[in-house]
């Protein structure tokens, strides 16, 4: 066997055993980002979609009296399981208006409701993955602490449903659903800070939920 060969083998050894590092090595699996765990739908998805469904919950259509509640411009963005912004992703959120009632008929029939509220918006995301809503913070109900739903589709395809939570609150602790998430990373992928934006002299607040699927579109 001559040197070039040799060295040839050595070359190939060595780059085998890089490319089998790097497929066992748990760095491979780090990469991934923690995926937001799904959560329940619950039973007030709305059986009628409200007139307006925007981005804006805080108007309906062009009424001038806008929603009761602490405003709160809700932000995100849409990632796949490496990371990469999901584009074209419709995101619908759907909540209680600021006295605990859904639009859902289920719920509002008999009860007053903020009519003021959407209590449903849908946005779909550009290239960047980000989403955008005007919304209220949400409030407890009977049994349920503080949440907003989500349901993220492409191309008419459910590829995530769940619930996010105020972080700090003290419900949370007592919330079924929210118990249910058993490890604290999932908790605390669901969890989300509501902070007053300092500029805003009418008191609105700011949060983030960043949600990774855990499939691609094309996966669904
Ligand atoms: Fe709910």
């Amino acid at each position: 066997m001559n040197a070039w060969s040799n060295s040839r083998r050595r070359f190939l050894a060595q780059f085998t055993l890089a490319a089998t590092g790097v497929a066992l090595s748990p760095f491979a699996f780090a990469e991934e980002l923690l995926r937001t765990p799904p959560q329940t739908e619950g039973p007030f998805y709305p059986d009628k979609l409200p007139l307006d469904t925007d981005n804006d919950l805080i108007i309906v259509n062009n009424n001038l009296t806008p929603a009761v509640g602490e405003i709160t411009h809700l932000t995100g963005r849409i990632l796949d399981p490496k990371g990469e912004p999901v584009r074209n992703a419709a995101v619908e959120i759907w909540q209680c208006d600021n006295t605990g009632v859904y639009i859902h008929t289920a719920d509002s029939s008999g009860k007053k409701r903020d009519t003021n509220f959407q209590g449903f918006g849908r946005f779909v995301t550009g290239p960047t993955g980000e989403y955008y809503f005007r919304t209220i913070k949400p409030v407890p109900y009977p049994g349920r602490t503080p949440h907003i739903h989500y349901k993220v589709k492409s191309d008419g395809k459910e590829l995530l449903t769940t619930q996010c939570y105020i972080k700090g609150h003290p419900q949370n602790e007592q919330d079924g659903v929210y118990r249910g998430l058993k490890d604290a990373r999932a908790r605390d992928a669901v969890t989300i800070d509501f902070a007053p934006i300092k500029s805003s002299r009418i008191g609105e607040l700011a949060a983030k939920f960043d949600i990774v699927l855990g499939m691609t579109p094309a996966q669904a």
